[in-house]
């Protein structure tokens, strides 16, 4: 009889546990989850309106990218260069220059929020090789 009790407590006991560990992870899946949506937003908009001159991986080896002479900021050097700040002011105030004959624009993207732009400097970063 003791030792069935024994084992029915100890039963209940790892089930509940499990539930506990259960309720954890789904907690934690859902405090991720905001956080892992919004990633994915600025996944999208890199691939949408950056990507077709930069590239997926930031070194313009795409048809616009060469056509422009594009820099590669997937660099370390490149990266170490440039500030955030400075990234958020490119990124919203376009680019209109001409390098050794080579015209090179991007619209200015002057409409996207704070935590847009600090989403794509993220992005950026996340690029460094
Ligand atoms: C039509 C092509 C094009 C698109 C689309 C484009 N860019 Fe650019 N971007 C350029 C060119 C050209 C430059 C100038 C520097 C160069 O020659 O690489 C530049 C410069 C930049 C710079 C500054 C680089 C530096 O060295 O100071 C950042 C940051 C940047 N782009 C981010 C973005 C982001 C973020 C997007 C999407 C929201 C985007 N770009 C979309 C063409 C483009």
């Amino acid at each position: 009889m003791k030792c069935r009790r024994r084992s029915a407590v100890e039963g209940a006991l790892t089930v509940f546990g499990g539930l506990v560990v259960k309720s954890l992870l789904v907690a934690l899946s859902l405090l991720s989850l905001p956080a892992f949506a919004a990633e994915k937003k600025i996944e999208k908009m890199w691939r949408t309106k950056c990507q077709s001159c930069h590239g997926a991986d930031g070194k313009a080896q795409t048809d616009k990218g060469k056509k422009m002479q594009m820099v590669d900021i997937s660099t370390a050097e490149w990266q170490a260069k440039k500030s955030d700040a400075e990234l958020k002011k490119a990124i919203k105030e376009g680019n209109k220059s001409e390098k050794d004959g080579v015209k090179k624009e991007m619209d200015a993207y002057a409409d996207l929020s704070d935590e847009q732009l600090d989403g794509l400097i993220a992005h950026i970063r996340s690029l460094k090789k």
